[in-house]
């Protein structure tokens, strides 16, 4: 099954990101297999902690070297993306030449309790993804405004036109990696 890296940009202990990212690796568990990466001990990015540098960092870089493709899951703060996923980016593209996003399949997605679902913020986001060479999927977009009861305490998805939609979200995100990684591989 191919390994998708899966990057929350919130280290909230109670985040609707990294609750939506649990709902959507449960939805895909027969296609994708998910791998949460965890940023709660990533510093910030200095070009000094390359002298002696972090476990932390190898396995951020390890983690999404492995994966077919790279899902980035965001909340948006003052209408960007986050720090927290701005700086594991950051991270990931250096040192020059060992970006390991570089030819990834990727896709981004975000929830807030806002009615435009951090739409502004996941724009952003892709523009920087453009610049790293993250081959990101276009559509279909998600902006999902968080509602505590579109899902139950199993991670189901209770909403049916939401199951629905985001069924069809992982299957375009399936056929995306399947694509994009083996056109990128093979050139
Ligand atoms: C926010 N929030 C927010 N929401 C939004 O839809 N648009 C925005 O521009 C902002 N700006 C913003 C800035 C800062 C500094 C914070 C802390 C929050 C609200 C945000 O969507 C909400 O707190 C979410 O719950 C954050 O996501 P997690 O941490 O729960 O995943």
């Amino acid at each position: 099954m191919k390994k998708v890296a899966v990057i929350v940009g919130s280290l909230r202990r109670d985040s609707i990101n990294k609750k939506f990212a649990k709902v959507l690796a449960h939805l895909a568990k027969d296609r994708l297999h998910f791998d949460i990466v965890d940023l709660s001990n990533i510093p910030l990015y200095n070009d000094d902690l390359w002298e002696t540098v972090p476990e932390s960092i190898l396995e951020l870089k390890r983690r999404i070297s492995q994966a077919d493709g790279v899902l980035f899951v965001s909340p948006e703060y003052n209408r960007s993306f986050t720090p927290v996923l701005k700086n594991a980016i950051d991270w990931g593209t250096r040192p020059y030449g060992k970006n390991v996003f570089s030819n990834k399949p990727g896709a981004v997605v975000g929830t807030s309790p806002g009615a435009i679902g951090s739409a502004v913020g996941q724009s952003q986001l892709r523009t920087v993804l453009a610049s790293i060479h993250v081959v990101t999927m276009g559509q279909p977009e998600v902006y999902l405004s968080w509602k505590e009861d579109l899902f139950d305490a199993d991670l189901n998805i209770v909403n049916e036109s939401t199951r629905s939609f985001l069924e069809t979200w992982v299957d375009h995100f399936a056929r995306w990696i399947d694509r994009m990684g083996g056109e990128l591989t093979s050139s």
